[in-house]
């Protein structure tokens, strides 16, 4: 059946750099600013690093301990730990996988285009007019859509095709470190603006009349986004680890780069936006319309906007591989295919199925579904039901069905104190399930 089971990770730096990697995605780089700002900035900040560092880490290592002690896809692994039931929920966690891939693809080929256009020139004017129909025209034209949504598949297949160790973990250790060099060169043209004071505290100042429910729960959404919870992702990854790799250590590495990342990137862009008087507020078009603008504008712009553009690129391409990687090892497993042949499926079965994503902008506008284009439907779905039910799922299945095994796995390498057990217990039995549950109804 298994035609990778005995596959790892070649080094524990490699696992975590792949996880981080995985976490670290066009939510970290996109829509952490925004989201930062739009939300009352600290108010947002505060909570989502109080809920990375407690639920967030403790959903990590619960997927991580189901995939160890599963060893094998993403349903296979929750099947053997919990039953049928699971493996229903574990093969819902795999088609989630695939389903974000065929959206965040195409997301990933615009990053290319702007990365192509900045390296030739193209791409940084000071009128934002020329800005937002570039933009516009890019994501309207259903043929050149498509033709860079196959371009980053492309890409995404032909790391994972490479394998777990010479695909996945070498391209994380090159390129994280690489994106996180970046991140700090654009940080530093960007805080040494005059007026960027302004956009430092917009992301950092506690304004007390913006600690609501709602930013609150915002906060929440976007922690299990963050982590890539509730996909399949970590408990395909924790397959591939061996059992001398301490699991909460891990995760707390994980978790800890993910907020890292996010930080830089609300540094990266919002003192730049302040200093030039953008508009912070301006949403998904933040990324293409506003930061090429902002970089028209200061010295070394063009460069920095290579750059940047190499860090979206980068970001979204770690974390579609991780969402390729469940999809493959699930073909693998449970289909039999080696993983060229599984990796061939998904490319062609995924350049169709994220068409559709490409062309729900133009031609396809018309063709809605509860008043969303295609794209948005999709990614309101799994942002708001599907990864917070796997979440759920796993959660249940570690802290109730199995909490044996996950505590066989999370003292592993080194015996954990009794309180910690017990936090980590009581998250997963209670605390997680309530809070995904209320995730999913103001989600929904
Ligand atoms: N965590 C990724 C990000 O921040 C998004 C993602 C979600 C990636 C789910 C894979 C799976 O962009």
């Amino acid at each position: 059946m298994s035609t990778n089971s005995s596959t790892q990770w070649g080094s524990r730096i490699g696992f975590i750099l792949a996880g981080a990697g995985s976490a670290i995605g066009l939510g970290a780089i996109w829509k952490f600013p925004f989201w930062a700002g739009t939300n009352g900035g600290a108010a947002f900040i505060i909570p989502y690093i109080f809920f990375t560092f407690t639920i967030g880490i403790v959903l990590l290592i619960a997927e991580l301990a189901v995939g160890r002690s599963g060893r094998g896809s993403a349903m296979h692994a929750l099947k053997v730990t919990g039953g049928p039931v699971f493996a229903v929920l574990g093969s819902f966690t795999v088609l989630s996988s695939y389903i974000i891939l065929s959206y965040y693809s195409v997301v990933g080929g615009w990053c290319i285009k702007y990365l192509l256009d900045s390296v030739i020139g193209r791409l940084v004017t000071n009128d934002p007019k020329i800005l937002s129909a570039n933009f516009e025209a890019l994501v309207t034209n259903g043929p050149v859509n498509l033709a860079w949504h196959f371009i980053f598949l492309s890409m995404t297949c032909g790391v994972i095709a490479l394998g777990v160790v010479k695909g996945i973990e070498r391209v994380a250790k090159y390129l994280m470190p690489t994106l996180f060099i970046l991140m700090i060169l654009i940080i530093i043209r960007s805080v040494t603006l005059p007026g960027a004071g302004i956009g430092l505290e917009f992301l950092f100042k506690l304004d007390l009349s913006s600690v609501t429910l709602e930013n609150i729960l915002n906060a929440m959404g976007f922690t299990f986004f963050s982590l890539s919870i509730g996909c399949g992702i970590m408990v395909t990854y924790g397959a591939y680890l061996p059992n001398n790799t301490d699991i909460p250590n891990s995760s707390l590495w994980i978790s800890y780069l993910a907020i890292q990342a996010s930080i830089l990137a609300g540094l990266m862009i919002m003192p730049a936006v302040f200093a030039l008087g953008q508009d912070p507020n301006a949403g998904p078009g933040l990324v293409f319309v506003t930061v090429p603008l902002v970089f028209s504008q200061i010295p070394f712009g063009a460069v920095a906007a290579v750059f940047f553009n190499i860090c979206l690129v980068v970001a979204a391409l770690t974390s579609a591989v991780s969402l390729l990687e469940v999809v493959v090892a699930y073909l693998q497993h449970e289909w039999g295919l080696t993983r060229g042949r599984a990796t061939a499926l998904c490319y062609v079965s995924l350049f169709f199925v994220g068409g559709l994503s490409a062309l729900s902008f133009g031609a396809g506008s018309e063709y809605t579904i509860g008043g969303r284009i295609l794209f948005d439907f999709l990614d309101y779905i799994c942002t708001n039901v599907t990864m917070p039910v796997g979440g759920l799922a796993v959660a249940i299945l570690a802290g109730w069905v199995a909490w044996n095994r996950t505590e066989k796995q999370i003292n592993l390498v080194r015996t954990y104190p009794k309180a910690l057990n017990r936090f980590i217990c009581f998250s997963l039995r209670i605390l997680a399930p309530a809070l995904v549950v209320v995730v999913i109804a103001t989600g929904i």
